[in-house]
């Protein structure tokens, strides 16, 4: 290895930088992948080249910046755009400008950015960045399906402060969100049991409505969901994170919900193309059968009696030939046995059991210690982070797959 090296340069990131004002997030973007050894080369527009200079990306990529004017000198470059495709193992296009992003829809190859990416062959990320307008409007939203129906992975902008000044959808994935789009990439070139495959995870703590501002709920962080989600992103399966948590960012897709009801709504629609189905939420028992539309005045009576009715049991309503179902039970002490009779109950393939009065661990912490009982065994993992809780549960979920 030589001096500066961080990492042998086995893997190799091609990052078309188009000209966003998003871009200063494509430096920190760079810099990552140095960082972790996926030995980037960069390639700028010239509409990129009047944001950032060049030499800002070629010192956090430590490699030369590959660009338009380049390929046009006598002195040598002409093929770049054709050696660079057959070098890279994996490309980005961060920030997408609306301009670049048609250009890649429909195959034009007027720049050296474009042209690579029609010259390449392996897996491609998209993270647009654009003003609100200019993302929603009907031509940036079909030039976007075309490339994710042919296979781009093109990755959800976040809605809040656009540079413009005004407000909306169009934010570009933070670095980290393209990161692990990245790895994503390199684990499906990999292709384990879950690539490819779509697997619905629920994360969170349902509400349950009393009147207009108050509900019933429970202490769940959705971290545990979170987790699977990740990971299960991370193997190249197509996943969609069903939770109660709003302001998550997710490089997948997110159906935001409610109440057990809305819950169920989403994993009865989601589900029904799936292949695995994980349900790490912690879905109510029970609901009030009355919702007050306003708000309950204390003052108008002394006590207030809520009378509660069962919620729809989703886990038990999921059951059909082809779909993987995980559960979990959060027992209230070292109730393996109620786990064992759930997972009869409810018909589960893999049941996932913790216990939540065992300290530092289980409900709101980043801990968890579980047994994860599957068709063929009852795994134990020691208490650990809830991302190798996630790992050890993913590869009993690969082993039931592939028919272990
Ligand atoms: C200050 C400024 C910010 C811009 N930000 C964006 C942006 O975030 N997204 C976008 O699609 N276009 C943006 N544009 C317009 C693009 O730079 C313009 O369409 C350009 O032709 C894109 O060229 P390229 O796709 O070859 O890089 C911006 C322009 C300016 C002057």
């Amino acid at each position: 290895m030589t001096a500066g090296q961080l990492h042998p340069p086995q893997r190799h990131v091609l990052v078309g930088v188009s000209g966003g004002i998003a871009i200063y997030k494509a430096v920190e973007f760079v810099r990552l992948l140095t960082k972790e050894g996926y030995g980037p080369t960069v390639v700028t527009t010239a509409a990129a080249k009047r944001f950032v200079m060049p030499l800002t990306f070629a010192a956090v990529a430590r490699a030369g910046v590959l660009d338009d004017e380049a390929s046009w000198q006598p002195s040598g470059g002409w093929f770049e755009h054709i050696e660079a495709a057959r070098r890279a193992d994996v490309m980005v296009v961060a920030p997408a400008t609306a301009n670049t992003v048609a250009k890649l829809a429909h195959g034009l190859a007027d720049n050296l950015l474009s042209a690579i990416y029609l010259a390449f062959r392996g897996p491609v990320i998209v993270a647009p960045s654009a003003n609100w307008a200019m993302y929603e409007h009907e031509a940036t939203q079909r030039n976007l399906e075309i490339l994710a129906g042919r296979g781009v992975d093109v990755l959800p902008t976040g809605i809040g402060d656009l540079a413009c000044g005004e407000e909306g959808a169009g934010r570009m994935a933070s670095p980290e969100v393209i990161m692990a789009a990245v790895r994503r990439a390199f684990a499906g070139l990999a292709k384990g049991a879950l690539a490819g495959r779509k697997i619905v995870v629920t994360a969170g703590g349902t509400r349950e409505a009393i009147d207009a501002v108050r509900y019933i709920g429970n202490r769940s962080s959705g971290k545990m969901g979170r987790a699977v989600a990740d990971e299960a992103y991370l193997r190249g399966a197509d996943v969609v994170l069903i939770t109660t948590r709003s302001g998550d960012e997710t490089a997948y897709r997110k159906v935001v919900v409610e109440s057990a009801a809305e819950m169920a709504d989403a994993v009865a629609r989601e589900s029904a193309d799936a292949g695995v189905l994980v349900m790490a939420a912690a879905v109510a028992d029970y609901r009030p059968q009355e919702v007050s539309e306003g708000k309950l005045e204390r003052a108008a009576a002394p006590e207030l009696t809520l009378r509660l009715v069962p919620t729809v049991d989703i886990l038990g309503q999921t059951r059909r030939a082809g779909l993987v179902r995980v559960g979990f039970a959060a027992e209230a002490g070292p109730r393996i046995d109620r786990a064992r009779a759930k997972k009869a109950a409810k018909g589960v393939d893999i049941l996932v059991f913790n216990d939540i009065l065992a300290a530092g661990i289980g409900i709101g912490s980043d801990e968890n210690e579980i047994t994860i009982l599957t068709p063929a065994r009852e795994a134990h993992v020691p208490r650990t982070s809830k991302t190798a809780c996630a790992r050890a549960l993913l590869d009993e979920v690969e082993t039931v797959l592939t028919g272990g």
